[in-house]
Order: C-alpha cells, then structure tokens, then sequence
C-alpha cells in the first residue's frame, strides 16, 4: 500500500473536522465531497455560501451535508476576532484589523483551529505558500520544544530498495530559506517525528546532506550542517541521525560503507535533511521528475496542523494532504 493510500486508511480510523478556507475553488469543492463520501475527514468550507453553492454545482460536486461557513456573516467572527486581537495584539494590531482579517477565509480558517473548532486546515490551491504560512506561524506557533516550522516532503520512490521501502522523507524544501545551524538541528528533529508518527518508520535514519562527508571538504556551508548534526545529537541523543554526507553516501550501500564507515545511518538512511532551501526545493523537484517519485508536503512543528497544497495540485493532491492533516491531529 502507497504512503498515500496508506494515510486515507488511517484517516478513517478516527475521523477529524479539516477546514478549507478556498470552498468556492473548483477542486476543493469537488475533494470535499469525496472527503465526506469515503469517510476520510468531515470537511468545512469557507466562503460565500452562494459562491460555494455555484462552484460545487458547477464542478459537479455533491456537498450536500458538508458544512459551509461564510466569515463576513458567521457569528462566531465577532468571538474570533476578539481572540485574534488578544493574541496579537502586541504586534500591534487593532481590533478594527483584527476583524478585518478574520473575515478573510484564510485568517478564519486559522482561528478554527486556533480555537478547536476544527481540528487541521488545509489550504493553497489558490493561496501563495507565504499566503497561507503567515497566519499559520503567527497564531498556531511552533509546538512546545521545536523552535521552527518547516516542511517534510514524503517521496514515494519507484525504487524500492531506496529509504524504507521506497519513502524517504525529505526536508525542509517548502520554509525556511537559509536556517541557522540550530534552525537545521530542529529541522532534523521534526523530520524524524514526521517519519515516525505520520508515515509509520518505526526507525528514522536522519542523514544531514552536505557537499562533503564527514570533513572531505572544507567550507563555512560543510561547518553549519557539521555543527548542525552535533546540535540535533545534543536534542535528540536517543536519534540514528549522523552527518555530514553527501547523497550518494546517504541513499546508496556500497558508497555509505566506503566514505563514512561504521556511521549506523551512511547508505540507510530514509530521511534526507537539506542544508537549505534552495538544495531542498531542487532536490525534491529532481526526485520527482527524473526519478518519478510520488509526493506531496506536510508542515511540521506547528502547535496543530494545518498544510499547504501546491497551486497546480489535483483534486487527488487535496484529498492526500487532507487526510495526512487528519492524521497528524490523530
Ligand atoms: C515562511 C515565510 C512565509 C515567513 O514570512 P515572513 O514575511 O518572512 O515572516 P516574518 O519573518 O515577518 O514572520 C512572521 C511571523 O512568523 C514567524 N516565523 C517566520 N518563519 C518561521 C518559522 N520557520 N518557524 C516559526 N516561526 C516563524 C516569525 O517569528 C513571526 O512571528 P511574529 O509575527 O509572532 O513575531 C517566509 O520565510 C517564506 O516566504 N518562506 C519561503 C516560502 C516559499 O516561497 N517557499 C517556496 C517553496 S514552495
């Protein structure tokens, strides 16, 4: 069973309420009725009711039943936007603002969760990933102990002999575009808890990709990650986490064993944590499309979870990243 087919399962065994601020967008409406019909997740749409309607009607989508919430009109705007203003307002932001903003569907869609009214979002299909991760980092926040948010990409590899199975989890390739040594050690960290609790590796095996293995090139860029590894070791000592390394010495046996022999991760690892951004986002693009990986993006070290769909994502793309969400809050 795929990683995918594996978390609607899962999904199902403990169903959660997952908010979708883009409810009048064609694919949204049409993944919210397959949400509700198979079970996966009970989802909530935003945004004008009438708009919603003609949408659902439109892309031939059945939301009858599912729970659509307007914010200009919803009564629970007022309470959410109080909140929003108690929680920001040392930022300063006025109460004047505050209910501007919650009656953007984005804003709303947060302070569900913020509140427990619901239990993930998801959101992005027409939202930029700054769009939609801003209110995310600046009302849910980063979950107790973790310092950053940032993504796990789970790639879905033809080649089953790769990662556990064919996964391997990829990060951080969608947030953080230069993280701090420290940053990338709490990366590390949040990587091997999405391996472990969203995809089911009983034994993450954190490798930190560098240009260099353990010292055969020197550079201020090999010294972060080197620094990087000793930090995550100093958060997490219970961790198969071990670096630098280069790809090859992550991913292959053979290569693992010639360049950092005796490392209980070279050649085994199944989570690929990148030095920064710009390598992440590449590499997980060339997994993709060279090496025909399946994949999609999870947010992790957020207090609750809400994700980011890509704006060329499928219906199939949104039901996926629903039903992760829905897991993650299980
Ligand atoms: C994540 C991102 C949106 C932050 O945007 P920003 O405008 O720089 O945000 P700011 O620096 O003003 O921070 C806003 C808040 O989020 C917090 N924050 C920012 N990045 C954070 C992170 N990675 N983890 C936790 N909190 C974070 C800040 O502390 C701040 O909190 P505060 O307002 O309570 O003080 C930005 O880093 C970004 O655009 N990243 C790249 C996203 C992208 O384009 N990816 C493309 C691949 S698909």
């Amino acid at each position: 069973m795929s990683i995918m087919q594996m978390l609607r399962e899962k999904a199902k065994t403990n169903v959660k309420t997952i908010v979708l601020p883009e409810g009048d967008e064609a694919r949204t409406v049409k993944a919210a009725a397959i949400l509700k019909a198979e079970g996966i997740a009970r989802p909530v749409l935003l945004g004008n009711t009438e708009k919603v309607a003609f949408a659902a009607k439109e892309a031939g989508a059945d939301i009858s039943g599912i729970c659509v919430v307007d914010p200009e009109t919803s009564e629970k705007t007022k309470v959410y936007a109080e909140e929003l203003y108690e929680l920001r307002k040392s930022k300063g932001i006025s109460p004047e603002d505050a209910l501007k903003l919650v009656k953007d569907s984005m804003y709303y869609g947060i302070m569900m969760v913020k509140t427990g009214d619901a239990d993930g979002l998801v959101s992005g299909a027409v939202h930029t990933t700054g769009d939609m991760l801003r209110p995310a980092l600046q009302i849910i926040k980063t979950k107790p102990g973790c310092k950053v948010v940032s993504s796990a990409f789970l790639m879905d590899c033809p080649n089953k002999s790769l990662g556990e199975n064919g996964l391997l989890v990829y990060s951080d390739c969608v947030v953080m575009p230069n993280p701090s040594a420290e940053e990338l050690a709490h990366i590390a960290v949040s990587a091997a808890e999405t391996a472990k609790t969203l995809c089911g590796i009983q034994e993450p095996r954190v490798a930190m990709l560098s240009f260099s293995t353990k010292g055969s090139a020197k550079h201020e860029l090999v010294s972060k990650v080197q620094q990087a590894t000793q930090l995550a070791h100093e958060l997490r000592p219970d961790l198969l986490l071990d670096g630098e390394m280069q790809f090859d010495a992550a991913i292959v046996p053979e290569v693992g064993q010639s360049k950092a022999k005796g490392s209980p991760v070279a050649g085994r690892a199944n989570v690929l944590v990148f030095p920064d951004l710009q390598a992440g986002n590449i590499g997980y693009k060339i997994t993709q499309r060279i090496g025909g990986a399946e994949c999609f993006a999870v947010l992790q070290g957020l207090a609750k979870p809400c994700n980011d769909l890509s704006r060329g994502c499928s219906v199939d793309d949104i039901v996926t990243t629903v039903a992760a969400t829905a897991v993650q809050a299980q």
